[in-house]
This record gives structure tokens, sequence and C-alpha cells, in this order.
């Protein structure tokens, strides 16, 4: 799967229509790869409206774990489930604004109650990398993020791995790096939710993703795909990215 996270992008819903219209054409065809887009709140309605006869699917960045109530600004996953797929939950651009593993938790909780299908974001920085922590950043930011999870929930779970050294720097984790953290990943959400809910469940790659290295990411076992920010924002370099993971899973599958 290839999911779009527009951040905060395009600020016009003119631009938003023509990039998801953009996208939908390369998507075409390409029934090998899911392709999600994830446009901010205000832009939901109007690209919902435009994917109709496509084969995209539609995210939203993050969701409020209450259903309803006095909660200013915030949206909630039960009104989300009426519109979208998808939603991202814990992406460090959030966690950076002072969301907690606890909070990530009871999103995720709610997301995957209101049978989203929930794409939980995990990560080191920099510093806990050159420190050597990588792995036991991300496996306890996993394990705290599942707290509301089951076996249940595996068919509609999604762990993005994405570093936040490689978030928008154009430094990419090197594909064997990914490749390991991926692992972890799923290892330690089967501890969780079961072994076989465990070998379920996807597991992607975000962080610099980008025309030229995608294939080193989809062809990797370990990986069901990516979680692609700038790249999705650049109409022909992303319908460029759907059709090389197309064709990394036709010859895959072949
Ligand atoms: P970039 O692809 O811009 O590095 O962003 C990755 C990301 O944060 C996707 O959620």
């Amino acid at each position: 799967m290839l999911a779009a996270n527009w951040k905060m992008n395009p600020t016009s819903a003119g631009e938003a229509a023509e990039l998801v219209k953009a996208i939908a054409d390369a998507a075409r065809g390409q029934q090998q790869v899911t392709v999600a887009v994830f446009p901010p709140f205000v832009w939901l309605l109007g690209v919902l409206e435009l994917l109709e006869g496509t084969s995209l699917q539609l995210g939203a960045q993050d969701c409020y774990w209450e259903p309803s109530g006095p909660f200013t600004g915030e949206v909630s996953a039960a009104m989300l489930a009426g519109i979208c797929q998808w939603v991202i939950v814990g992406h460090s651009e959030r966690r950076a604004m002072g969301e907690t593993d606890e909070q990530v938790a009871r999103k995720a909780g709610a997301a995957l109650a209101a049978q989203l299908t929930t794409i939980i974001c995990v990560g080191e920085n920099q510093e806990q990398m050159d420190a050597g922590r990588a792995s036991e950043v991300v496996a306890a930011q996993v394990t705290a993020a599942l707290a509301q999870a089951s076996a249940d929930d595996s068919g509609r779970l999604v762990l993005a791995y994405e570093p936040i050294w490689a978030i928008g720097t154009g430094k990419n984790a090197g594909p064997e790096h990914a490749y390991g953290m991926m692992r972890l990943l799923r290892e330690t959400a089967s501890g969780i939710i079961g072994e076989r809910a465990g070998l379920h469940l996807r597991v992607i790659y975000g962080g610099s993703v980008n025309a030229a290295n995608i294939e080193s990411y989809v062809e990797l076992p370990q990986c069901d795909g990516c979680l692609v920010g700038g790249a999705s924002l650049k109409a022909e370099e992303f319908s460029a990215m759907i059709r090389s993971t197309a064709g990394v899973y036709a010859t895959a599958g072949s």
C-alpha cells in the first residue's frame, strides 16, 4: 500500500482537487497497490466527492477518542468513520506538539473501535538513534500504542516505522535498518495481540520516501508499503511511485 500524508497541504480546495485527480489517474488499473490519500480535515468531503469511481481510499491525519462532546477543535474517530476508511494516529509531528503515548493509545483504540483502518506511527529521533536506543524506544511506543488493541483488529492495523530523523530531511533510512526496525514492530505487536494477528497486520515505512528510493522499501519482505509525505504532494512523482510499487508487487506475485 501507499499512503499519501499531505500534512497541512495544499492550501486551497482547488489544489487538493487537482492533486487527487492526478493521483486517481495514476492509480487506475493498478490493482496490486492500495493507495490512500490523507488530506487535511477541511478538504476531506471535497476529496471524497472526487473519489467516486476511482480506486483511491480516503483517510484523516488524526482523530479524537471521545465520540462527541465539549472538545473544541477535535474531530472524533466516530465522525470520521462516516467519511473515510483510514486514519493516522501518533504521527511524530503531533507527538512533538505534546501528544503522549497514552493519548496515542486512546486514539488508536477509538479508531479501531470505529472500524477505521488505523496507521499508528512510531519512530526514534536522531539523539536516540545515535545513542543506540532506537529499538528500545520504538518497541516501547508500539507497546504503549496497542494498549487498547486486540487480535480482532489486526486486519485494520497498520504500524508505520517513521524515524524522526528521516522525516522531511531527504535522509531516508537505509533499507537494512528499516527492515530490522519493521521486523521489530511486527514482533513487538505479536507479543501483545498474538502471533497470528502479528502476521496479519501491515507494517510500512515512512521518511523521505521518493520515486528514486521507493523500490528499495516495497521489495523488502517485512514491508507492506510506504507512508509518503513531501513526495505525495508532487503529482508526477507520486504517480511514478504508484507505478513502481505496482511493478514490484507484480514481479513478486508472478
Ligand atoms: P516525508 O516523506 O516528507 O519525509 O514525510 C514522511 C512522513 O512524515 C509521512 O507521514
